[in-house]
């Protein structure tokens, strides 16, 4: 799904200071269990979906709580949610007309979701890497879980619009998505 690699030396700005980035993670978490829910609150036709998509943010909740205990327990207090310029300048991608927003709303998803998965994959190699045994556990099982839920976001969407269309929104997003990556800021937080 995505464009382009993550910068290499992302890991050692990411995990230069553990409360700032487990606080982003946390948020990150909460912000995935709010959006899959919202996307309920907008689309509740479809029975399937809501089931999908319930399930979804039943476990990033599950996420937020497991984040939550880890900062508990390193001895750290979660700090305030800062703006997500990420996942903001997506959004400013998505149509406002229907069905396109449906499908632009679970593309962007899937792809903040296809970027969480990378990016906690890096985190669990570099503590690996560095023999900090728990932590790169833990990233190595949410790692698995967002790319789990990249694919869920992009069966969802195939069930708005034929395949075709889906491939043709989801290149153009994903380039979009690419260059934002590249002019974000490398700091401790997830994206
Ligand atoms: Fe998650
Ligand atoms: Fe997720």
């Amino acid at each position: 799904m995505l464009k382009r690699a993550t910068a290499p030396g992302w890991f050692e700005a990411a995990s230069a200071s553990l409360p700032r980035l487990l606080s982003d993670h946390l948020h990150c978490e909460r912000k995935a269990a709010e959006n899959a829910l919202s996307l309920v609150r907008r689309y509740p036709g479809d029975p399937e979906c809501v089931t999908t998509l319930g399930r979804l943010a039943h476990e990033e909740t599950s996420h937020v709580v497991q984040v939550s205990e880890l900062l508990a327990r390193l001895g750290h207090r979660p700090q305030a949610d800062r703006p997500n310029v990420y996942a903001r300048a997506l959004l400013a991608e998505v149509r406002p007309r229907e069905p396109d927003r449906q499908l632009d709303l679970l593309l962007v998803a899937g792809l903040i979701e296809a970027r969480s998965h990378e990016r906690l994959s890096l985190l669990a190699e570099g503590f690996a890497a560095r023999d900090q045994g728990e932590l790169a556990r833990f990233y190595r099982a949410l790692a698995a879980a967002e790319d789990r839920h990249a694919e869920i976001y992009g069966t969802l969407a195939a069930r708005v619009v034929p395949a075709a269309a889906v491939a043709a929104r989801l290149e153009v997003l994903a380039t979009r998505e690419a260059d934002i990556v590249a002019a974000l800021p490398v700091e401790p937080r997830i994206h």
